[in-house]
């Protein structure tokens, strides 16, 4: 693993960014592995304004969405992807692919989703964000470091994390449609960017502590190419 600290969070939203800018320059038909969450808003509006006028050859697919909500739900992560990156851009529809959440049977459409990543040629470069419980796309702690692309059930703790992201009194989904740590090994290239005090310890454990499936990050110690970018407050604990 390589390990870069940067002084704050829109310095290392900054250079998460130009990473995948660079990738893309070198292979604009690249194939993406994408994130959602707070912490990936500055570095899709870094990519919103850097890609700008450029060919959008891209292929990309994200890591999860919720079971249950449509693709036109505002908190499904379709619609985020939409609003904080693609529509600005007017990335194709067919070169973008989430999980349905609302597929009538979840557990097919994850085989039918892992089976895509697969005939796309497998990720070329996959942007990973960190949950406060080490979790990476929606493995929670306890998944499987053999898993592939499935139904997980969230924890309380991402529930409660995620609530803020719902309106009050709304329901927060509970089980969610999330590519498998085994799956997310596969990309080629791998970059996980964590800004904020609330993670330092995730950030810890998964660097420092032992490969284990109680913080599911600490398998991304077994890729050969991963960069962790990190603030100084997430970097805290190291
Ligand atoms: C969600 C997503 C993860 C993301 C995590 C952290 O649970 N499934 O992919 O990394 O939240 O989100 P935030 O950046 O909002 O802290």
């Amino acid at each position: 693993m390589k390990v870069l600290v940067f002084p704050d969070a829109a310095t290392a939203s900054a250079a998460t960014a130009a990473r995948i800018v660079a990738r893309l320059h070198d292979n604009p038909r690249a194939v993406l592995g994408l994130a959602t969450g707070g912490t990936m808003e500055p570095v899709y509006a870094a990519l919103r304004r850097d890609l700008a006028g450029g060919p959008v050859a891209f292929t990309a697919f994200n890591l999860d969405e919720y079971v249950g909500l449509p693709a036109d739900h505002p908190q499904s992560y379709a619609s985020y992807m939409r609003a904080h990156f693609y529509d600005a851009l007017g990335v194709p529809a067919a070169q973008t692919h989430l999980p349905r959440g609302d597929a009538p049977d979840p557990q097919a459409e994850a085989d039918r989703y892992e089976a895509a990543i697969k005939a796309a040629g497998g990720i070329d470069l996959q942007l990973l964000g960190l949950g406060a419980n080490g979790h990476i796309g929606f493995n929670e702690p306890i998944s499987s470091l053999g898993s592939r692309t499935r139904v997980k059930t969230l924890a309380r703790k991402t529930v409660n994390d995620n609530a803020r992201f719902f309106r009050p009194g709304e329901e927060v989904p509970h089980q969610a449609i999330t590519m498998g740590i085994a799956t997310i090994l596969e990309a080629r290239e791998i970059l996980l960017l964590t800004t904020g005090k609330t993670k330092s310890r995730a950030v810890a454990q998964m660097i420092e502590g032992p490969v284990s499936a109680i913080c599911p990050a600490s398998a991304l110690q077994m890729h050969p190419r991963v960069t962790v970018l990190l603030d100084t407050a997430s970097a805290a604990d190291l």
